[in-house]
């Protein structure tokens, strides 16, 4: 026998973690257990992913999440899809806790009387085991049948305070989810509709091993991986869109959450499969020319493997060159400005100039008065350090030019960046 909970009789008694999303203006305090809150989807993360779903036809039913936490992203799913909802959750209090939150949420949505919500329950249960939930389901809903699942949702959990991890530590395993759901799922025409929401630290080798697990159980099925961000270069979420949920023709997929919750994503569809390589562009070294442009782009973006293909919707047909293509500022060389009249597009750039000048300078505390020099001379009143430095260097070096420049007369905002594997300091006037 399995608990099960309804979220439109749910209550919170006993649920001590509690708090407001942070991405939803306040407006939605949600419930957690057994320190839940990081594993947890933010609101507007999870709201931009059933965005995009929301574009796909799905079959008929529900949206089962099989390892729902505290129920964020189902009842995301829910809200934008109006599907009604199956969550399955392990640990109990977060079952309850999910419950809750999918009442929050309809009520939010002024949504409680719908007839999906009727339909929606909250399993304290294994969420490998498609057998036992939807006999419980019927049983419980007295269905004659088993429940149709439109859409599998899954984003286990993954060891805590670890860079890598292996995917067998992924709990629930992805291999078992697959086992025990696959007789379970609506299959449309272009199989069943899966979701699954991986480590953004996945290597490659690991997303390839990923594919090798959905293919032993459908073979071929069509796939779309999606790397979303939330800014600062990072990728937030990796995720890998299966059969009805993946898009024909599109094997990646970059989305960039905007700052505003009432924006919408910024989508960048193509690319190779990942069979194919990590899509990462190759880097050439060719000296730096005054004159060129030097700009540095998004390193979400890149890590995609879709930098070279959003590259080309900005610049006109000219050759790029990239000269760094991993860390924190992948950057290209280029003749002409960009084309950024798209705010979106401005997103994925963090600076772009034309260099104006060279300095053989190698840049510490005690050449920061040489580098003025030269800048200066550049009629500069900003000049943002682009250089790779260490952490607790970078601002004193920073601080020092920024003090230096505001007690001079300049015009133009500039930033410094570096060839690599050269000492070289390409000086360049932002555009
Ligand atoms: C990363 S969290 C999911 C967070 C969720 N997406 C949200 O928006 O709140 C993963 C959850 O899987 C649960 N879990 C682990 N093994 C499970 C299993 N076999 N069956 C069901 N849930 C499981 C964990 O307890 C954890 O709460």
């Amino acid at each position: 026998m399995v608990e099960i909970f309804n979220p439109k009789t749910a209550v919170s008694a006993g649920l001590t973690e509690f708090a407001p999303d942070s991405t939803a203006a306040g407006e939605l305090v949600f419930f957690h257990a057994s320190q839940g809150k990081p594993l947890a989807t933010p609101w507007q993360v999870a709201l931009a992913r059933s965005n995009l779903l929301k574009q796909l036809s799905l079959p008929e039913g529900y949206i089962l999440d099989c390892a729902c936490g505290s129920g964020i992203q189902l009842g995301a799913h829910m809200a934008l899809l109006q599907r009604p909802g199956i969550g399955v959750e392990l640990d109990r209090m977060r079952a309850q806790a999910s419950a809750v939150n999918l009442q929050s949420i309809a009520m939010y949505r002024n949504e409680m009387d719908t007839d999906r919500m009727q339909k929606t329950r909250i399993i304290a249960g294994d969420g490998r085991d498609g057998a036992t939930v939807c006999a419980a389901i019927a049983d419980h809903l007295e269905l004659e049948q088993f429940p149709n699942i439109a859409l599998l949702h899954l984003d286990p959990a993954r060891p805590r305070n670890s860079r890598t991890h292996g995917l067998e530590e992924m709990e629930p395993r992805l291999d078992e989810v697959f086992k025990g759901w696959a007789p379970y799922l609506t299959e449309g025409e272009n199989g069943p509709a899966l979701l699954l929401d991986l480590s953004p630290r996945l290597t490659h080798d690991q997303r390839l091993e990923v594919e090798t697990m959905v293919d032993a159980v459908w073979k071929g099925i069509q796939r779309t991986w999606v790397w979303t961000s939330r800014g600062r270069g990072r990728v937030d979420r990796l995720a890998l869109w299966l059969g009805g949920a993946a898009t024909a023709g599109v094997a990646r997929r970059f989305v960039r959450i905007p700052p505003a919750i009432t924006e919408e994503a910024h989508v960048v569809s193509g690319g190779m499969r990942i069979h194919s390589g990590d899509g990462l562009p190759t880097p050439v070294q060719s000296p730096p020319r005054r004159g060129e442009r030097v700009s540095i782009l998004d390193a979400a973006l890149v890590e995609s493997g879709l930098a070279d293909e959003w590259v080309k919707t900005v610049t006109k047909s000219e050759r790029i060159s990239w000269s760094v293509v991993e860390g924190r500022r992948p950057q290209i060389h280029h003749q002409h400005p960009l084309r950024l009249e798209d705010s979106m597009d401005r997103m994925l750039v963090q600076a772009t100039g034309r260099v104006v000048a060279l300095a053989r300078i190698k840049l510490d505390l005690d050449t920061v008065d040489q580098l003025v020099e030269l800048v200066l001379e550049h009629d500069i009143s900003k000049m943002t350090v682009r250089v790779p430095l260490a952490p607790d260097v970078q601002p004193k070096i920073q601080g020092a030019i920024d003090r230096q420049l505001a007690r001079r007369h300049g015009r133009r905002e500039a930033f410094v960046v570096q060839q690599p594997g050269d000492e070289m300091l390409l000086i360049c006037i932002a555009e």
